[in-house]
């Protein structure tokens, strides 16, 4: 289903460079989780019992991490998956993303191409949409820039743990990346996205 996992050199404006690149969850190493968990503590102390329990930034286990480096320091991360999402009774394969870049690292442009590659991802593997939430009125305009539309549709999701359907209240954004899916993902009733927020 996947293409080759991404691996690339990226170097800032001001000519920092980065190492990213896009592992299988269980490519990754115990040390590399640990590291994960600690920049998600940082970055997230009220979810720091989750991250402990978990190791990784996430309420659901990622499929596919990405992992940024600065000579060797994991200095950003982000998951990456894929399922399938149900649009009033239509199935339809979605891709979804979440952004963490440690506070040190943040405006050198890391988020916007992390952002661009899971785009590109995405799109080689054949997904209708990509979904991402936000609360972040930075991301807001990262996805609005991105020709991400705010959906206006209800989306529902369930815990992975009790199956207790919820209804997503974060801001929901969604690029077509086939012709038409935009249209029918705002006409619908609902939109289902199966386990887990994003
Ligand atoms: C939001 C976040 C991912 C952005 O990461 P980043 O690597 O700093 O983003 P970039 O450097 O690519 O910047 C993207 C754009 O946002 C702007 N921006 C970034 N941080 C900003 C800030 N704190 N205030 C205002 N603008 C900001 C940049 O100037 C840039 O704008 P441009 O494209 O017009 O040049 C990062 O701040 C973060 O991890 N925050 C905490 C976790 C979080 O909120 N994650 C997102 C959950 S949806």
């Amino acid at each position: 289903m996947y293409t080759d996992l991404v691996r690339e050199t990226f170097v800032s404006k001001e000519g920092m460079k980065l190492d990213i690149e896009l592992k299988d969850a269980d490519a990754i190493s115990e040390s590399e989780k640990e590291e994960l968990m600690e920049l998600s503590i940082k970055m997230f102390p009220e979810y720091a019992d989750l991250y402990r329990v978990n190791k990784y930034f996430s309420a659901i286990e990622p499929q596919k991490s990405w992992i940024v480096r600065h000579e060797g320091k994991i200095v950003a991360t982000g998951k990456f998956l894929t399922k399938k999402a149900v649009v009033d009774g239509e199935e339809l394969q979605m891709s979804g993303f979440g952004l963490l870049v440690d506070t040190e690292y943040q405006k050198l442009g890391i988020a916007s191409r992390l952002l661009d590659l899971n785009i590109k991802v995405a799109s080689e593997i054949g997904s209708d949409f990509i979904y991402a939430t936000t609360e972040n009125v930075v991301v807001d305009a990262m996805l609005r820039g991105r020709e991400f539309a705010l959906l206006d549709t209800k989306v529902k999701y369930h815990m992975p743990d009790t199956d207790e359907q919820k209804n997503e209240s974060k801001r929901v954004y969604v690029h077509e990346l086939k012709s038409g899916v935009l249209d029918r993902l705002q006409t619908a009733n609902e939109l289902n996205i199966g386990v887990g927020a994003v």
